[in-house]
């Protein structure tokens, strides 16, 4: 077992905002979270870093606690790619990439520009290593930092141990291509023997890539399971609020959910010319 949570809770701001959560992260699986605005998905994630403090509980990797490990031997076990990153300085994007590689002591530097190179090539920016990173687009930028925390988290296996890559909305500013080109990353990550959670707002890009889908809903799981059984459920619908209409394309793996906002666009509503009916 890579991760065990054990009851954890967060309360912040004298509400509980996470919790109690318990569940186990298995090596070779990616687990997508789920759930609306708000619900904790971060909050989640954070605690399994060992960024937020826990208000009860614990979060166990490789059997020690996240809250217990020094520094050092968390960044060389687990990699974050957060939410959210500010960074103002004009550094280049080598700089920001290497920054992974800071945890990382005993590289030669041409084995370093090697490692950085090879993760700026992996997210598709191979030549954007010279640019200064405020210039870069918002997609450009997350994938900078996807390639940052690929270099700090290494293989996906070491010294027996599966390492855990941490996501949050990793995809978010992505166009399409991208989006799978990153969760193929990940998905690689995990097939390999290394162990990935990714919070995901993309019903389907969450169903297609991970094994695992858990449902966060102001705080709590309310569904964790095969994302093939999960779709065509009514949990999605209730969670969200969103009316949805499953499809299943022959010859696709999982099945896939529209928001019943397309149906806006029905023909009997606006018929254009040619469309049945
Ligand atoms: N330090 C804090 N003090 C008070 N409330 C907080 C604090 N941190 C988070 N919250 C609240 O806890 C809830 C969960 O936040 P969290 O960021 O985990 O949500 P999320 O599921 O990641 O949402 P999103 O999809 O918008 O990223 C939110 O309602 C948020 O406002
Ligand atoms: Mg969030």
């Amino acid at each position: 077992m890579t991760m065990a949570l054990d009851g954890v809770e967060v309360v912040a701001g004298g509400r509980r905002i996470l919790g109690p959560v318990s569940f186990d992260l298995e090596p070779g699986s990616l687990t997508a979270v789920v759930g609306p605005n708000g619900a904790g998905k971060s909050t989640l994630v954070r605690a399994m870093s060992g960024e937020r403090r826990l208000t009860a509980g614990n979060v166990r990797l490789h059997g020690e606690e996240v809250g217990q490990t020094s520094p050092g031997l968390l960044a060389a076990r687990r990699a974050v790619l957060p939410q959210a990153t500010t960074i103002a300085f004009p550094f280049t994007v080598f700089e920001i990439v290497g920054l992974g590689l800071r945890t990382r002591p005993g590289l030669t530097a041409a084995r370093r520009r090697a490692i950085v190179a090879e993760a700026l090539a992996a997210v598709d920016l191979g030549d954007f290593g010279p640019r200064p990173y405020p210039q870069l687009s918002g997609g450009e930028k997350q994938r900078v930092q996807l390639a940052r925390v690929l270099c700090q988290i290494g293989a996906p296996v070491e010294d027996g141990r599966s390492k855990l890559l941490i996501l949050d909305e990793p995809t978010s500013s992505l166009d399409v291509r991208h989006q799978i080109d990153v969760l193929a990353i990940a998905r690689r990550f995990a097939d390999e023997g290394g162990t990935v959670v990714a919070v995901l707002h993309d019903l389907n890009l969450a169903a297609g890539f991970s094994d695992r889908m858990i449902v966060l809903d102001s705080g709590l799981v309310v569904a964790d399971g095969d994302p093939a059984e999960l779709l065509p459920s009514d949990v999605l619908p209730r969670t969200f609020g969103a009316k949805m209409a499953v499809l299943h394309p022959p010859g696709w793996r999982s099945p896939v959910v529209l928001p019943e906002i397309l149906g806006r666009a029905r023909v009997d509503q606006r018929p254009r010319s040619g469309s049945p009916g």
